[in-house]
């Protein structure tokens, strides 16, 4: 799949060089930009601490005795430390979730940002990961990484409209959108994967939510869609989509309790971003949920 012939180069804000290729909707010319130009400490520090970067949310309780005093000059860099643990534990419950993988298999990573779990998938199984992403930045990072380390033979990231993929139908042994579900109609998403999945196969999504429950999108859940530029789905609206895609689930975890401990944390750092207040609250009132959703292609 070539896409540089149609693609637009330009200068990201960090003075590198990106191209968005001809976004199939405006929007997605939006999100590639967004996620061209994004830099933030929150991501790259916690990064640094270990090579894997990821672009998701933490879960688990928070080690107190690992942290130490809030006076202690180490303090900072423990908090990263620890903040990063919260959010590879996240990568791991997903990969839990995944169900057999031998070696020879492929997976894809749908919206796999700088690659941290299409690498952590290949450490755990050895097998191969595809990340697709909007943004060439991320590809480029990934694919740089994964030369790092030297896996690139087992994982790749390519720039690539995650509803329209160039895999083979009945190819795919597992795949999983990681905090990515929320930039994309979800029919079109479940039929994609439907398409490449192979019958038995299985599908993860870890994602926040709008509860239901709750009625309708929260003030916070709309202030989150303002921040991220993306359109938080109901859960309803996930179960609906995959019943319809021939996805049917085989847990449903609401993960909600375990990412609270990872906000209220993070809230307490220099590298707030100014959206905590809006997940912990959504998560204290009800309106919003963290929610592992892991389902069958039948
Ligand atoms: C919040 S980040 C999550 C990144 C990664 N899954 C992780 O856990 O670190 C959202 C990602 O979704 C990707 N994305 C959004 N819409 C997409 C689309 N239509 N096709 C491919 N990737 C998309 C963005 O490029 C970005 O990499």
């Amino acid at each position: 799949m070539d896409l540089s012939v149609t693609s637009t180069e330009y200068t990201t804000v960090t003075g590198t060089s990106a191209f968005v290729p001809s976004p199939a909707t405006p929007y997605q010319g939006d999100i590639a930009r967004y996620w061209n130009d994004e830099a933030r400490p929150v991501n790259l520090r916690l990064g640094d601490v270990d090579g894997l970067y990821h672009h998701h949310y933490g879960i688990g309780a928070v080690d107190h005795a690992a942290l130490g005093s809030s006076a202690d000059s180490e303090y900072e860099k423990k908090l990263i430390t620890e903040l990063h643990r919260l959010e590879s534990a996240q990568a791991e419950v997903l990969l839990d979730n995944l169900g057999a993988i031998g070696r020879d298999d492929t997976l894809v990573d749908a919206g796999c940002g700088r690659g941290g779990s299409s690498v952590m998938a290949h450490q755990r199984f050895g097998c191969k990961v595809e990340g697709v992403t909007l943004s060439s930045t991320q590809a480029d990072f990934g694919n740089r990484r994964a030369r790092e380390l030297g896996i690139d033979d087992h994982v790749h990231a390519q720039v690539c409209n995650m509803l329209d993929t160039p895999f083979e139908k009945g190819s795919i042994a597992a795949s999983w959108n990681n905090e990515s579900s929320m930039y994309v109609d979800l029919d079109d998403l479940f039929a994609e994967h439907s398409r490449f999945l192979k019958v038995g196969g299985r599908y993860v999504t870890i994602t926040g939510c709008w509860n239901p429950r709750y009625g309708q999108p929260s003030k916070w859940v709309s202030q989150i869609n303002a921040h991220f530029e993306c359109n938080i789905h109901s859960r309803r609206e996930y179960l609906r989509a995959m019943a319809d895609n021939r996805l049917v689930p085989q847990a449903v975890i609401d993960l909600t309790p375990d990412t609270l401990p990872y906000w209220e944390l993070r809230a307490t750092s220099s590298l707030v971003t100014g959206i905590e207040e809006a997940f912990i609250n959504s998560y204290r009132d009800g309106s919003f949920q963290y929610v592992l959703i892991a389902a069958d292609r039948v």
